[in-house]
């Protein structure tokens, strides 16, 4: 074979590992905060509006860096926007460390957030138009992995820095942010752009030499033929309204539903909150904080790595069924331990530790990485970037809505009576120093059984509308989607 000598197995798996880079920038930037929290308010007297708003511009920086960029990386290419990404992100994650002032805090926290948005969906689309179909989505939830070794490893550098009676300990966790910066930044200088990008400009020649790198030779022709098949179905420039079409309705509805479903199990409640229910369950403060916090890291990438095993085997639509499955079964059973908490005593707390890592396990091998691959594959080549741009915006605004209405819902659907009442360190501004305080913390089970009640709905709702896309090439995708198939229906040719 004229080219056997070009193509190398493994340079499929380090350009997919590299770019992953930018799932680790992502899940490092989601947990690092939690740890810089007590120490921020101490030194900048914060309020818990403030600390809000901290928290907030970092999520709405995500929301508008997914939003404005969809367009651009269809425009100047996947590659030149990810190294962008990681420049942003790290001057972000120094500015963020050398802020001032609280209000300076928030604009660097906008800028990381920006960087965030962009990568989470331009990495995953680089990693699905750049793999063999049959190994993509094991290295799309690639992506999904470096995601939760990022928040561990955020969660340790956490504990790294964190000295009691320092109170500037939050800047070395913020600096720490520029070490995933720029692995991105120089992993990324030496990635090719995606042949399906360069086919897109009419940069055949180039396209091929990448594919001849990537696929098996006999499967180059008849790859770059699909593209070009595929391109030449509707030549005129593409607008954004493109995506609105009525037969790209169903990939879009796809896109946003599934990262509905991602985020309304109430996945981060567990990541950003984890700390805080394992106390309301009545583990001791601190070190609760912590351990909590790493046994969910943990529990998290390992079983993410089973889901790689998993994905291009067992296919996605039998992953997402048990995955969302035992979801809906741990968080019932979450919420009858606290809805118990008071007659279990001291098997309560362990039997909601028990049930977090459950869920944690759960989420970890189906929604968690589906979320991030369907919506790089489902939709065709000329709206990819808006497509993935528009899932990825859904899964941030979903993501806000959820962290900011929990502690209202439990709340809300605290069942009289249950009410758990714990003793926290608070610190009080006024004192300029923490003051131990009673706080009444409602009971979370009504909200862990809304969310499971979510979970039945999503997996009804996957019934349906998830398609098989495990071995189909993206072009057989976009095929389907032009006959007007229904997803359910979605079949590799060659099966
Ligand atoms: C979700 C994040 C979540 C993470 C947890 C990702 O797929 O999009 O919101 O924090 O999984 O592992």
């Amino acid at each position: 074979m004229a080219h056997n000598k070009d193509y190398n197995k493994d340079m499929v798996v380090i350009i997919a590992a590299v770019a992953a880079v930018g799932g680790l920038l992502f899940g490092f930037d989601t947990g690092i905060i939690s740890g810089a929290i007590p120490f921020l308010q101490q030194n900048f007297d914060l309020s818990n509006s403030m600390l809000e708003n901290i928290t907030t511009s970092a999520l709405l920086g995500a929301v508008i860096g997914a939003m404005f960029t969809g367009r651009l990386t269809d425009i100047l290419g996947r590659k030149r926007i990810i190294l962008f990404t990681a420049i942003i992100f790290t001057i972000g994650a120094l500015w963020s460390g050398a802020v001032t002032s609280p209000t300076e805090l928030m604009a660097a926290r906008f800028i990381v957030g920006l960087a965030i948005g962009i990568s989470s969906f331009s990495v995953p689309l680089y990693i699905s138009e750049i793999s063999p179909a049959d190994k993509r989505g094991q290295l799309v939830s690639l992506f999904q992995l470096l995601i939760t070794i990022g928040i561990l490893a955020s969660y340790l550098t956490d504990l790294a820095f964190a000295k009691n009676d320092v109170v500037t300990s939050w800047r070395p966790m913020l600096y720490s942010g520029v070490i995933p910066g720029l692995l991105l930044f120089v992993g990324m200088i030496f990635l090719p752009e995606t042949p399906r990008w360069l086919m897109s400009k009419g940069r055949r020649q180039e396209a091929e030499k990448i594919l001849r790198r990537v696929e098996k030779p006999e499967k180059v022709e008849i790859a770059l033929n699909e593209i070009q098949n595929e391109l030449e179905k509707d030549k005129q420039k593409v607008k954004f309204s493109e995506i609105f079409r009525p037969w790209l309705r169903i990939p879009l509805m796809i896109a946003i539903v599934i990262m509905f479903f991602q985020q309304f199990v109430g996945i981060n409640t567990v990541i950003y909150y984890s700390p805080k229910i394992f106390m309301i369950a009545g583990f001791d403060g601190a070190r609760a904080a912590i351990w909590g916090s790493v046994s969910v890291g943990l529990v998290n990438v390992l079983f993410t790595i089973l889901a790689i095993y998993l994905v291009d085997r067992w296919g996605r639509r039998k992953l997402y069924f048990v995955g969302l499955t035992g979801i809906v079964i741990a968080l019932i059973a979450l919420g009858l331990s606290f809805a118990f908490n008071s007659s279990l005593g001291q098997s309560g707390k362990w039997l909601t530790i028990v049930f977090t890592w459950i869920y944690i396990a759960f989420f970890a091998i189906s929604i968690g990485p589906l979320g991030w691959l369907i919506i790089s594959e489902v939709f065709p080549l000329r709206v990819r970037g808006v497509g993935t741009s528009i899932g990825s915006l859904s899964n941030w605004l979903f993501n806000g809505l959820v962290a900011f209405t929990f502690f209202k819902i439990v709340k809300l659907l605290t069942i009289p009576g249950t009410e758990i009442i714990t003793q926290e360190k608070v610190y009080d501004p006024a004192a300029h120093n923490f003051v131990m305080q009673t706080i009444n913390n409602g009971n979370p089970a009504g909200a862990f059984w809304l969310y499971a009640f979510i979970g039945i709905i999503g997996i009804i709702w996957g019934y349906f509308y998830l398609p098989e896309t495990k071995g189909v090439s993206l072009e057989e995708i976009e095929e389907h989607w032009r006959k007007g198939g229904k997803p359910r229906e979605l079949k590799p040719k060659q099966e």
